[in-house]
């Protein structure tokens, strides 16, 4: 069994969607806690009541980003997970944090990588007048929203789109393509080549949602 740390600072409904794939399609794996760095993020009340041990390391209590991470790593440590799961984390990570998960850290970011890296990418891809907008999972590295693309989704912006209607699209996609990229990890099906990320079998690494 492969054990999961997830990482919230708010809903957590992409969480969500990875444990109720992970129970319903009987992966390989467990979710063996739910981390916030928020104490009031709503996703920790979803996973209390299913049994899975949550933890609160509030960032607001260390001096630097380095006491931060360094608490979060022995946290998270502390559950000895084969893969950290970034979900909705709203941190900006140490250089030494992604590189003690490197290869073993997801995030899902909503937009279509490279474009629209840190924030406000809905609001940005509407104002830039984008016609396709969508997310990406892919392995964290120093550098914030790159790393090696596990999948991508892509959802069409209409006419008249604002930053909500775009967002609950492009989520719809999330909860799709994030439960999928963490089964294939704990699947084993994911191999490297350099640093780009395949399927093992060659499964689509892409998805088209109208
Ligand atoms: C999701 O849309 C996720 O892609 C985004 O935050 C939201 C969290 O929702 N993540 C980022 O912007 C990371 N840079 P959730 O808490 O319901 O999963």
């Amino acid at each position: 069994m492969k054990r999961l740390v997830i990482l919230i600072s708010g809903r957590g409904s992409n969480m969500e969607a990875i444990v109720k794939a992970a129970q319903a399609e009987g992966w390989p794996a467990q979710v063996a806690a739910v981390i916030s760095n928020r104490p009031d993020a709503a996703g920790l009340q979803f996973a209390a009541r299913h049994g899975i041990a949550t933890a609160v390391v509030d960032h607001k209590a260390f001096a630097s980003r380095e006491d931060f991470d360094a608490e979060l790593a022995r946290v998270i440590d502390g559950f000895a997970p084969d893969l950290v799961v970034l979900a909705g984390f709203m941190r900006i990570l140490t250089p030494g944090f992604t590189a003690r998960y490197a290869r073993r850290m997801l995030n899902i970011h909503p937009s279509l990588l490279p474009a629209f890296t840190g924030l406000h990418t809905h609001e940005r891809a509407i104002s830039m007048g984008c016609k396709i907008a969508g997310v990406t999972v892919h392995f964290v590295t120093a550098e914030l929203d790159h790393g090696a693309i596990v999948i991508q989704a892509a959802v069409p912006v209409l006419p008249g789109d604002d930053a909500k209607a775009l967002s609950s699209r492009v989520l719809a996609a999330e909860h799709r393509i994030y439960p999928q990229s963490v089964r294939w990890f704990v699947e084993g099906a994911l191999v490297w080549n350099g640093e780009v990320v395949s399927h093992r079998d060659g499964a689509a690494q892409h998805l088209f949602l109208s």
